[in-house]
């Protein structure tokens, strides 16, 4: 009887330890349905009806689960994949992205979420993802964001956050992500950027925040940024821009998009300190003229039609730089009435401006 225990001990242990060695010291296999490619390196997943997240080996640095119907991403689901470099979930039917989800992707530099139902992300979601570089959350049901969300990811490069439901952006949102360069927000509500939630995030240099509510330009949460070279606000329903508005960044900014904004006027000193613009786009607003401000050397690229043109000698600095330019951009004339229906490009009411920049530099103007 004590002889037959020991064996089967014996027997049992020998089965535990063969168990034990297929199941973690030996590479796992290609998952079933799954392609797999490069001794494990690259698995393929795309579109093959799973429902659960399949379980890949430390060897692994491509998994892509696109289209599969997953729901969730359970705590740890990833505890083995420690090697993943790329993971791509995109129409996965995620709807939420819970607390150390993401556990252990230490080493994972690209993170794919789009075109999910996600709207909410728990703090701590992220956290592990130091190397992470690129997150695309663009699609998915986002309404807010918890202050730091974004913290663990200190290189993070790339986020993708349009077509989400996001109505305002807190301070301190973005703590953390230092090296952020491309935030794309296109699509939300944004209503609200308060004064404070772009201070983490001092080095964007694409900043898209057309498609949102923004009704008052956001100079206070703006004026931290120091190196933007694109900036997108068409669509938002703003009537002016305000004195010093691109100032913090303005000998970095190359393209201004304000097209369809119900624009009415820019103050004065709008585009003080803009030095390096290349791209204007205004296309679809209520402008009569242009500040004083804007100065056209930089300007190769304009665009400006679809605005009630007041063919005055305030526009005289546009005209000039038209007849010195090869693009003939759209720009039609709304008054004076003698002038109304005709091309800026071809009106003769700027033929006697020069004249009266100069006599208005002696200071005769009134
Ligand atoms: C202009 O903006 C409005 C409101 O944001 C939007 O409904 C419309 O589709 C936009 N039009 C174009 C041509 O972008
Ligand atoms: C516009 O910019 C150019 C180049 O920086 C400069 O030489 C010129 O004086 C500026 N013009 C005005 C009106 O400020
Ligand atoms: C001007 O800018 C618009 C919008 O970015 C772009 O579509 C167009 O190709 C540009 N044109 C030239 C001549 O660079």
């Amino acid at each position: 009887m004590l002889r037959f225990n020991l064996f089967s001990s014996l027997f049992l242990a020998i089965f535990l330890l063969l168990l034990m060695h297929f199941c973690y010291i030996t590479p796992i296999s290609c998952p079933a349905l799954c392609h797999c490619h490069g001794d494990l390196q690259h698995v393929i997943c795309d579109g093959m009806g799973l429902r659960r997240i399949p379980r890949v080996s430390e060897a692994t640095r491509l998994l892509n689960l696109q289209r599969n119907d997953l729901g969730m991403v359970p705590s740890g689901a990833f505890r083995a994949s420690v090697g993943l470099v790329s993971l791509h979930m995109q129409h996965c039917a995620l709807s939420e992205v819970g607390a150390h989800a993401f556990r252990g992707l230490k080493n994972l530099v690209y993170l794919y979420l789009s075109h999910n139902r996600i709207s909410s992300i728990k703090p701590g979601a992220f956290n592990d993802l130091s190397q992470l570089t690129y997150l695309h959350l663009d699609h998915n049901h986002i309404s807010d964001l918890s202050k730091g969300v974004f913290s663990p990811m200190i290189n993070l490069f790339n986020l993708q956050l349009s077509h989400n439901r996001l109505k305002e952006l807190r301070a301190g949102t973005f703590s953390g992500a230092k090296d952020l360069r491309w935030l794309h927000m296109s699509s939300n509500q944004l209503s609200t950027l308060q004064p404070g939630s772009l201070d983490h995030v001092e080095n964007l240099a694409v900043l898209h925040l057309d498609g949102n509510r923004l009704s008052v330009y956001p100079s206070a949460a703006m004026s931290k940024l120091r190196v933007v070279e694109e900036l997108r606000l068409d669509g938002n329903p703003m009537r002016t821009i305000p004195d010093h508005a691109f100032l913090s960044f303005g000998r970095y900014m190359e393209k201004l998009h304000l097209n369809n904004m119900s624009l009415e006027k820019f103050s004065d000193a709008a585009f003080s300190g803009v030095t390096a613009v290349k791209s204007l786009h205004m296309d679809n607003n209520r402008l009569r003229s242009l500040p004083r401000s804007l100065n056209f050397s930089s300007i190769t690229n304009i665009s400006l039609s679809n605005n009630p043109w007041s063919c005055t000698c305030q526009l005289a600095a546009l005209r000039r730089w038209m007849d010195s330019s090869r693009n003939r951009p759209d720009a039609v004339c709304a008054s004076p009435s003698s002038q109304k229906g005709k091309q800026v490009q071809d009106s003769p009411a700027f033929s006697s401006c020069r004249e009266k920049a100069k006599r208005a530099k002696k200071g005769t103007r009134p």
